[in-house]
Formats: structure tokens, sequence, C-alpha cells
């Protein structure tokens, strides 16, 4: 029998796992952004158990009424397990209870399966950011430049959800 996900706030306990699963995912903890770097040590975050043990995290910037939270570093300890959809769901749960405006995440251009799994669950493409991670290498070369399907890994892309009503437009 599968276990049920679990979902839970991050601890101060479980910063060095999270240093160790985000380093395994994205090189390091300190995560490029929409040409920002962002520091995913000192933010809150939600993490998933399955069967006594830690399956996948997801950290984010603090939510505020009215204002954009910003999903920054994504990940399961096995893909395509089912982790993901739940931690996703809980994360935009706590953004409508917020009163948040709008959800926003980046991932990169080769991420094919992230792109699909965010769209099938509502979020639109919204914005490119050509090259910034091509940028983010440069200061950062242990990001690998071959990601997902063989595709260079390049660009970032833009996603958003929003939570106030209001279409996706530029
Ligand atoms: C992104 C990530 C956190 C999603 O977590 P996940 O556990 O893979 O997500 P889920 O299993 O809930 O869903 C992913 C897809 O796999 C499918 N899936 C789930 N279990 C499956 C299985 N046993 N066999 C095949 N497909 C399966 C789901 O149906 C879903 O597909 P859909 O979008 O067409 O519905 C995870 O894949 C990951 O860590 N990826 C690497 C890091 C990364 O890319 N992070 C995102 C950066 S923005």
């Amino acid at each position: 029998m599968a276990y049920p996900i679990d979902i839970r706030p991050i601890t101060e306990s479980e910063r060095a796992w999270q240093r160790e699963i985000l380093t395994e995912h994205f090189s390091s903890p300190t995560i490029s952004s929409r040409r920002k770097w962002i520091d995913t040590m000192v933010l809150p975050g939600l993490v998933a158990w399955r069967g006594g043990q830690r399956v996948g995290i997801l950290m984010h910037a603090p939510m505020a009424r009215g204002a954009e939270c910003e999903l920054v570093a994504f990940a399961a300890s096995e893909t395509q397990s089912g982790v993901g959809t739940p931690l996703l769901a809980a994360f935009v749960e706590a953004g409508r209870r917020a009163g948040c405006s709008r959800l926003v995440l980046t991932t990169t251009n080769d991420n094919l399966d992230a792109m699909r799994l965010y769209q099938r669950r509502g979020w639109r493409m919204v914005k490119v950011y050509p090259g910034a991670m091509d940028d983010a290498r440069r200061e950062m070369p242990e990001m690998p430049l071959i990601g997902s399907y063989g595709i260079a890994m390049r660009d970032d892309v833009e996603f958003e959800l929003r939570l106030d009503g209001g279409e996706s437009t530029e």
C-alpha cells in the first residue's frame, strides 16, 4: 500500500537537509531567478513526507496580502512519484489563505516536464528572460550547460498563477 503524503512547514532543524537536496538539484541552495540570486536558506518552505521520510521540498518568499509571492525552489527526491502535485497544491492553498495577488515561479527552458506540470495545473507562461541562465552560469560555473532532453539550459521562463481574478496579460 502506498503511504499518503503529508506536507509540513520546514523547521530550522531541517536546513542541512534542505541544503543537500537543493544542491543536488540546482547546484546550490542559492537560486538564480529572473536575473536575481535568491538565498533559500532564509526563506519559509514546505516539506513533503511519505512513510516517515522527507521526499520533497518547496521554498518560497514570505507571503503578504495583496502582494506577489515567488516559488523559488521545488524538488522531489524521486521525480514523477506523485510528490510534486500535492506540494504545489499546498503552496497555492497557502497563497490563497494569505491573500496573495499572484504566485510566480521560473523554470529553465529545458525543463519541459516542469512546464507541463505547471500548465496542467493552471499556471500561465508569462515571460522569458533570454540568456538569464547563461549569465547565472558565469557567476556559478558548477551549473551544468546541458539540461533535460539534451537541451542547453540558457533562459528563464516565468509562470504565474493569478489569485486575484486578474487575467495573465503583458
Ligand atoms: C518538479 C518536481 C518537484 C515535480 O514533482 P513530481 O513528484 O515529479 O511531480 P508529480 O509526480 O506529482 O507530477 C509530475 C508528473 O508526473 C506524472 N506521474 C506521477 N506519477 C507517475 C508515475 N508513477 N509514472 C509516470 N508519471 C507519473 C504526473 O501525472 C505528472 O504528470 P502531469 O503533469 O501530466 O499530470 C520533480 O519532478 C523534480 O524534483 N524535478 C527536478 C527538479 C525540478 O525540475 N524542479 C522544478 C524547477 S522549476
